[in-house]
């Protein structure tokens, strides 16, 4: 198994480019199901997750080719409508493969998803919209049963604004007839991303990225060649870099746009954000200040962020309380963090963090995929060696981030 070594202290300098979103590259990938003939997606990220997904799309029939960070992908040989246990309990993202089963297939035999390490993950909503759409579904040896002759439009109200409920819902009902709401719809960037693509396609999708989503049915949609927008919880991940280590970098090839409420709660915390197209010019503070986040649905502070938010506060200049309303479980991270002298308490689902003079480097335990991140963070700017193990949690999100991290000047290093 992989670890990531650190030795911590290094002020970072220089220029990070920023790879293309794991959470737009999924769905949009998925989406691709919906149509016969090639489509091309450039600035595909080279992740754990998307191999998985591609892997998925092959065993469903379509072919499916990767040349470097350009994926293509011909649905027109989708012949299969299972998605099997071992391959959607690898990535709980698999579920969306639901929606355009349905479309193209007209049934689907998709296993459940599971929980995973920061929560039970239900997928309740989706059924629920999927059942409002017109299919039938049952639950049956831990597998989704579900047929639909005819999807039909609906107006589906969401009790929670799940971002992949919302594309797989949006997916089922892009060729269902007539005409669908989604309401109380997601509202991340990835939504609107995934919009743009299948209206490129043919689809007819008014709304997308606020929380109603209008979709006239069409009866059928076209391949197309898009690329995949910015990976915006990578480049928050390097901005707190940039405050915890007070260095003073680039990252360029983002979208600063899907950035407000991070970019706003760092220049709380003391840091210089200079803002221009696709890049971000951010310096450390001399002192870093405490500032209180809760987590919440875009453009709400993301809990994607969370745990490299906590690093952050664990060595600011006073009290920060963190709450994290998204996820039931989302605090693995600290007791990881606290083996490297971080004071924090935790009451309910909020975390009161004291902020300590330095963190000291120890061996820790990566845990899901933004913890692993918020573990190697922790070491760039702990006194001493830090290794960080499990890091294939890592992988499953970030393209090669140590050496990114190297470029700017970390003193870090992947050993097997
Ligand atoms: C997406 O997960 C992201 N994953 C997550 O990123 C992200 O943390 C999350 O949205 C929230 O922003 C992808 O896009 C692949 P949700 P998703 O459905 O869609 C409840 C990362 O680190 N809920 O919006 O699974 C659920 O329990 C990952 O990149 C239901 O109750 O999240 C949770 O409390 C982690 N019933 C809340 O909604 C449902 O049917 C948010 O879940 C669906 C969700």
């Amino acid at each position: 198994m992989d670890k990531i070594i650190i030795e911590g202290g290094r002020r970072l300098k220089g220029e990070v480019k920023i790879s293309g979103a794991k959470n737009a590259a999924l769905p949009i990938l998925v989406s691709s199901m919906l149509t016969e003939g090639q489509c091309v997606y450039s600035n595909v990220p080279d992740l754990k997750d998307v191999n998985s997904i591609k892997l998925l799309l092959s065993t469903l029939g379509t072919s499916v080719n990767t040349d470097g960070n350009t994926v293509k992908i011909n649905a027109g040989g989708l012949n299969n409508h299972k998605a099997p246990y071992d391959l959607v309990r690898k990535m709980r993202a698999s579920i969306l493969v639901l929606g355009p089963l349905l479309a193209r297939l007209k049934k689907a035999r998709v296993s459940l998803p599971g929980g995973c390490a920061i929560g039970a993950r239900p997928i309740n909503l989706h059924l629920k919209g999927l059942t409002d759409l017109g299919a039938s579904i049952e639950l049956k040896h831990g597998y989704i049963e579900a047929r639909a002759d005819k999807l039909k439009g609906a107006e589906i109200y969401l009790d929670f604004p799940t971002v992949t409920g919302t594309e797989n819902l949006m997916m089922a009902a892009a060729l269902a007839e007539g005409t669908s709401y989604i309401k109380n719809a997601a509202c991340e960037p990835e939504i609107k991303a995934m919009a743009d693509v299948m209206n490129k396609m043919g689809a007819d999708i008014k709304g997308a990225g606020t929380s109603c989503i209008k979709i006239n049915g069409v009866s059928s949609m076209n391949p197309s060649s898009v690329s995949i927008i910015p990976d915006r919880i990578e480049a928050g991940t390097f901005m707190i870099a940039a405050a915890l280590t007070g260095g003073d970098f680039k990252i360029v090839d983002c979208e600063p746009d899907h950035l407000g409420s991070v970019i706003d709660k760092l220049r709380r915390v003391g840091s210089k954000i200079e803002i221009s197209k696709k890049c971000i010019h951010i310096t450390g503070p001399d002192e870093i200040i405490s500032v209180d986040i809760k987590t919440r649905t875009y453009p709400g502070f993301p809990t994607d962020m969370q745990a490299q938010f906590m690093v952050l506060m664990s060595i600011a200049n006073g009290v920060s309380t963190i709450s994290e309303t998204i996820f039931e479980n989302r605090f693995i991270h600290i007791s990881e963090i606290k083996r490297m002298g971080a004071n924090i308490t935790v009451s309910g689902n909020s975390a009161i963090v004291k902020g300590v003079p330095a963190l000291s480097g120890a061996p820790v335990m990566a845990s899901d995929l933004r913890a692993s991140a918020s573990l190697v963070l922790a070491g760039l700017v702990a006194n001493g060696k830090t290794e960080v193990n499990r890091i294939y949690h890592l992988d499953r999100g970030y393209e090669a981030l140590e050496k990114k991290f190297k470029l700017l000047g970390a003193k870090i290093k992947r050993v097997s």
